[in-house]
């Protein structure tokens, strides 16, 4: 990598890692973007931030992985038939993960549920449309029916289409759009199943994800909606 890029890159020194810095460039160069913007979010585990390419914005994803959360995601990743070959040192578990969120959200797109688009992952950065909006938790929502339909239709889409369990949804992984469409996120922890037996060994992710849904719903707008009778809706059929 040559001085002259790095040396753009100099306002991100200490605040990504080595490894990220050069996934950066290597994406720049290659014109997957033109230029890297501020922060959308930063945690522990990873950031977001705000890209552009030409007039379109995108939102950049890089991981960390510490060795806090190397157990929880190995198991993710483990437990899922895709990867399950994948043992071992950190940094190809943080590369599974970053593959697991990018093939997870291409599969999720192709079965027709609102992700933002995947346009490309390289080490542990994913480059995806950006959203304009906010997570569901902080949405001034006028039409709870309508909302809780949307999030119905996409769970459908995810279980029936995709064939993925998300495993971490909630009103923070779900954001509505300046157009008040509803659109899911941070699909890395979702599990793919290919047959009834998969899908029985993830059940209990999906109930969990439902009893979330319909608690943020009951709670906040005075739903009686069941997570078991969403589950019995959304199984019915399913492998028939
Ligand atoms: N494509 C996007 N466009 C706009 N904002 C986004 C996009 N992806 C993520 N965000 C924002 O960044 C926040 C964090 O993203 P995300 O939920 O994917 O990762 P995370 O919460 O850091 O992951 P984890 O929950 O595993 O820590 C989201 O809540 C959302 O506000
Ligand atoms: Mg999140």
């Amino acid at each position: 990598m040559g001085k002259v890029n790095r040396e753009k890159f100099k306002v991100y020194e200490g605040v990504f890692d080595n490894a990220t810095l050069d996934a950066l460039e290597n994406l720049k160069r290659r014109q997957y973007y033109d230029e890297l913007g501020g922060p959308i979010k930063t945690g522990k585990e990873g950031d977001v931030y705000h890209a552009h390419k030409g007039d379109t914005r995108l939102a950049i994803k890089m991981f960390r992985i510490t060795s806090a959360n190397f157990k929880k995601i190995s198991q993710y990743i483990i437990r899922d038939f895709r990867f399950r070959t994948i043992k071992g040192n950190l940094r190809k578990v943080i590369l599974a993960w970053s593959q697991k969120e990018f093939r997870n959200l291409q599969l999720l797109y192709k079965a027709g549920v609102n992700v933002p688009y995947p346009y490309k992952q390289f080490q542990n950065v994913i480059i995806m449309d950006y959203i304009e909006g906010c997570m569901l938790k902080d949405a001034i929502i006028e039409n709870p029916e309508e909302i809780y339909k949307q999030v119905k239709e996409q769970l459908h889409l995810m279980i029936r289409g995709a064939k993925l369990v998300h495993g971490d949804l909630s009103e923070f992984n779900m954001m509505l759009n300046s157009e008040g469409v509803v659109i899911i996120i941070d699909v890395g922890q979702a599990m793919n199943f290919k047959n009834k037996q998969d899908f029985l060994e993830f059940e209990d992710l999906l109930l969990r994800d439902l009893e979330n849904v319909c608690r943020f719903f009951n709670k906040k707008f005075g739903f009686n909606v069941s997570s078991q009778e969403l589950l019995n809706e959304l199984k019915e059929g399913l492998f028939d």
